[in-house]
């Protein structure tokens, strides 16, 4: 079903973002026929392109970003006629003009900008918009992580948008939210009547949320150096990970009823301090090694900084301190240049109270529903059966497994797809309320402090292994282990 006509203005329309992500997603949609036919994208930056030129960049950039087989040269022309530029400088003066006399074309449609820019220009963006009138009733302003460095500069961020835009017009991105098996994680617990009655500490013994990379920063060393694993990943997307799991079940399915719930969830983390940290958390850095190609660099060389103490790995053992969850550990863990490309949710059930097999039927192992966010997106719930044959009771650890690529042979949308249009119907439930964000760094800014001060460094880890060998501690201290060595 196509959306209702919009004017979609990307700043930061010639960056990264828009060219490998945003314009990528917008063509799939208008493959689709999501798009009405007066929709228009909007590129802004200082430089100064014009339509054909920035037609141009938008046609190589489908080019690289989209599949050759999901691109049909009528689409990619008719595509081409929605976009236009403007050149404008965020920080100055020069463009608002102009800005403004081509969105006065299309004023009582919706209006959504898209801040793809520096958190540090969101504000000054967002002020000036509302300076210059251009914010009506239906605009949006879409704005993505880093949302702030702390909670003081997150508070700092929301203030400054929230000083122009409505919390119902602000849309801010945790892309993870909108990757299809994120999604279904809500479509397993609440659309299926088995796990609810389990979904608990008498049933549950501990939950592993793994987001593993292969790559390493990417060019991106001056902003992750200052960030890293923590704040990079842990703060938004690993913490929206926990949240979706162990949230209540919401009344409906509208933004705030699922919003307040994972808020609790976030409220309810039990802190960790300079008291716990060492024992509840485990950074490390990578050094020389293995990647996707070959061998790659340590961290410290990619960075050009060998005193730098920025974790690319870490692993927490988080818990949340409510009746639901109490003496469930939760550990998390994500890092760069990790074994695989890998992001799970593993949900291991509690071992069977009393065995009535004797010792030759083999080892039982405790059920795991294992939730496979990518790469190959699916569900498999460890059982233990009975091996077949004559050779009496011998039991085997076996996966019912449900592989999406097999059991649906459709495109998986990329996350941007689902969410710039989620922006552009106004449904906020896959987007980050004010008071989440800032909650999350109310659980994260204690432990980035006890980090702080520790005389320590990370722990070094060989490039293309599971991260330092302290992690694997962490969790063995406990008397289990990480599922993707097991
Ligand atoms: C981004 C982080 O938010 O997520 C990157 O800034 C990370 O460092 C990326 O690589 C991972 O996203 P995905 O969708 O590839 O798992």
């Amino acid at each position: 079903i196509a959306v209702d006509p919009f004017d979609l203005v990307v700043f930061g329309g010639s960056g990264d973002l828009a060219y490998r992500k945003l314009l990528p997603a917008l063509f799939q949609r208008h493959s689709d026929g999501q798009i009405p036919p007066t929709g228009r994208i909007i590129g802004i930056s200082r430089r100064p392109l014009s339509d054909d030129e920035y037609r141009a960049a938008t046609r190589k950039a489908l080019e690289e970003h989209v599949p050759a087989d999901e691109r049909q040269p009528e689409a990619v022309e008719s595509f081409l006629q929605r976009i236009h530029f403007v050149t404008v400088d965020a920080m100055g003066d020069a463009g608002w003009d102009q800005l403004a006399a081509v969105l006065e074309e299309g004023k009582d449609r919706i209006r959504a900008f898209y801040l793809a820019v520096g958190p540090e220009l969101f504000g000054t963006i967002c002020k000036r918009l509302g300076q210059e009138g251009l914010v009506t009733p239906e605009t949006r302003v879409i704005i993505e992580k880093p949302i702030g460095h702390d909670l003081a500069s997150a508070c700092a961020v929301n203030d400054a948008v929230g000083s122009v835009f409505d919390e119902s017009q602000i849309y801010r991105i945790d892309h993870y939210l909108g990757k299809e098996t994120v999604q279904n994680l809500m479509a397993l617990r609440f659309g299926n009547t088995l796990f609810e009655p389990l979904w608990n500490n008498a049933s549950i013994e501990h939950v592993q949320i793994l987001v593993a990379e292969t790559l390493g920063v990417e060019g991106r060393g001056g902003y992750y150096d200052t960030s890293g694993a923590l704040r990079d990943m842990v703060q938004n997307h690993i913490l929206q990970l926990l949240c979706l799991v162990a949230m209540e079940p919401p009344a409906h399915m509208d933004a705030d009823s699922v919003r307040d719930e994972k808020l609790k969830v976030l409220r309810s983390l039990v802190p960790i301090t300079e008291t716990n940290a060492a024992s509840t958390t485990v950074r490390g850095q990578y050094r020389a090694g293995a990647g996707p190609g070959g061998s790659v660099p340590g961290y410290t060389s990619e960075v050009e900084n060998q005193d730098t103490k920025t974790e690319t790995f870490v692993a927490i053992k988080a818990e949340i301190g409510n009746w639901r969850w109490a003496g469930v550990p939760f550990y998390l863990r994500t890092g760069k240049r990790l074994a695989a490309r890998m992001s799970e949710i593993i949900v291991s059930f509690r071992p069977i109270p009393h065995s009535i097999f004797d010792q030759g039927a083999g080892a039982l192992q405790q059920n795991k529903l294992v939730i496979r966010l990518q790469p190959d997106e699916g569900v498999r719930l460890w059982l233990m059966i009975k091996d077949p044959g004559p050779g009496g009771m011998r039991l085997r650890y076996v996966p019912l497994d449900m592989s999406f690529a097999q059991a649906f042979k459709v495109r998986s949308p990329d996350a941007y797809e689902r969410l710039i249009l989620d922006v552009i119907r106004g449904n906020q439930t896959l987007f980050m309320r004010r008071d989440e964000v800032e909650a999350a760094w109310r659980w994260i800014d204690p432990i980035a402090e006890a980090w702080d001060h520790s005389s320590e460094r990370p722990k070094g880890y060989t490039a293309g292994t599971w991260g330092p060998s302290a992690s694997v501690a962490l969790i063995e201290r406990e008397g289990h282990t990480w599922h993707d060595e097991a």
